[in-house]
């Protein structure tokens, strides 16, 4: 018999792994309320040229990462490998902004063709941001300040560093461009040939490279700091003095360039040493040109984007621990009789709120016991032969010190509240 298997670089999370992105995802709907943000929802298929101009033909994620196929009416298509560029795409497709700047979040899978490895993934989940129609620096605090806030809620805030960064305008970039690319020429022994082939189409993101040979190289680079003229340099200096003034720990790192096409000003990585090369756990920055690039009013907007998977992977590193829900009471029946009443007690205490776990399967009382705490159950609701003659059950504290009671079942709740305390 043929065994199916997961495809490479995707995941199935069991509930032992699902848990924790359960508890996250309350941790996010609790944290990003606190800012009133909105959320949208936007399809995983899009058309695939959305992404062409906007991320960038010469990006890895457009040039060899995309999941793209032609459907059955030869349109092509494409698994959306990030969040940005959809949010706007419908932005701007319903007039979203036509009453003035928006602040929304999204959250759910991304998919990059990527050589799959410990913290990259084929599919993975972003939980991301995207202000729109805010001309910052303000915004660019704020949209910085909720990340340190996150992991300051998550108790993780000296593991995660901030990286910052600006880009400039586009007319700088190009300047900066040149300059680099002549650098890079003067050094092009010392280029591998993939980077010798990068050199003129991306010449930047070769800044960025992780390969350790090519450091010294970077180092001595032009900095594109240098090539900003004075409204790009204020930008960014107000920022980082805003930053400082809400407490936020900035590291300056001039070689920080990002790996989608559409940035200026603004660039920020929050990285962690904990999780070797896949060290972002988030990442954003600011798109003051993509609004209007895809067809909208010229409106300025800033985001980020948290990578799920890699934040799951830190806290696990760092042993965090993970709420997991166990019910309050877990209903063991003696006998097939036993078991329908015990699912009309379970409707009742459900219907006051708590969780009833339902034991099926007609085991031994024993073997139902030890089931109930392996689960982490307060409590056990017992209806064995006699108390279902009797219309009594008998509850048994499994956690505390309370023993057991026995109660009519008819004046359940008013005892159980008695009991409980
Ligand atoms: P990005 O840097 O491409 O930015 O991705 C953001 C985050 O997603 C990364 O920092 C990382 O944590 C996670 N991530 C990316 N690729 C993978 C992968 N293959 N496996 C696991 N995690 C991954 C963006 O996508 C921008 N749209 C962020 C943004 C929002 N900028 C402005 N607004």
């Amino acid at each position: 018999m043929k065994k199916y298997k997961l495809l490479a670089g995707m995941q199935d999370l069991l509930p032992e792994q699902s848990y924790k992105w359960f508890h996250l995802e309350q941790l996010f709907s609790e944290w990003i309320k606190s800012y009133g943000y909105d959320p949208i929802r936007t399809p995983i298929l899009e058309a695939t040229d959305l992404f062409i101009r906007t991320v960038g033909e010469e990006t890895d994620i457009v040039g060899k990462e995309m999941y793209t196929f032609r459907d059955q009416s030869e349109l092509s298509v494409s698994l959306r490998p990030e969040g940005t560029v959809p949010t706007l795409r419908a932005v701007v497709e319903h007039h979203y902004l036509y009453n003035g700047p928006k602040k929304l979040w999204y959250y759910g899978p991304m998919f990059r063709r990527e050589r799959p490895q410990k913290g990259r993934y084929r599919q993975f989940h972003q939980f991301g941001v995207e202000a729109l129609g805010f001309p910052g620096p303000e915004i660019d605090a704020e949209i910085i300040l909720m990340g340190w806030d996150l992991w300051k809620r998550l108790g993780v805030q000296g593991e995660i560093i901030l990286e910052l960064n600006s880009l400039g305008n586009l007319e700088e970039r190009q300047e900066y461009k040149k300059v680099l690319i002549d650098y890079w020429e003067k050094n092009k022994a010392h280029l591998d040939p993939d980077s010798q082939r990068r050199l003129y189409r991306n010449p930047l993101r070769l800044l960025d490279t992780k390969q350790p040979e090519l450091q010294a190289l970077c180092e001595e680079a032009p900095r594109l700091l240098d090539y900003l003229g004075e409204t790009s340099l204020r930008f960014y200096r107000e920022l980082r003095d805003l930053l400082v003034a809400l407490g936020i720990e900035v590291h300056e790192n001039p070689r920080l360039m990002r790996g989608l096409d559409y940035y200026n000003h603004t660039v920020f990585e929050w990285v962690t040493p904990h999780l070797g090369a896949q060290a972002t756990i988030c990442a954003g920055g600011r798109y003051d040109g993509l609004i209007q690039e895809l067809g909208g009013s010229a409106t300025k907007g800033i985001g980020f984007a948290i990578g799920v998977e890699r934040l799951i992977l830190l806290l696990d590193t760092l042993a965090y621990s993970f709420e997991r829900n166990t019910p309050d009471f877990y209903v063991i029946s003696q006998s097939p009789a036993c078991l329908l009443a015990g699912m009309q007690y379970a409707k009742v205490l459900r219907s006051e709120g708590f969780s009833v776990y339902v034991h099926f399967g007609g085991q031994k009382l024993a073997q139902q016991f030890r089931k109930a705490s392996n689960l982490g159950a307060d409590y056990a609701l017992l209806i064995g032969e006699e108390e279902l003659k009797e219309n009594k059950i008998t509850f048994k504290d499994l956690r505390g010190e309370k023993g057991q009671v026995t109660v009519s079942g008819s004046g359940m709740l008013a005892s159980l509240k008695k009991w409980m305390g």
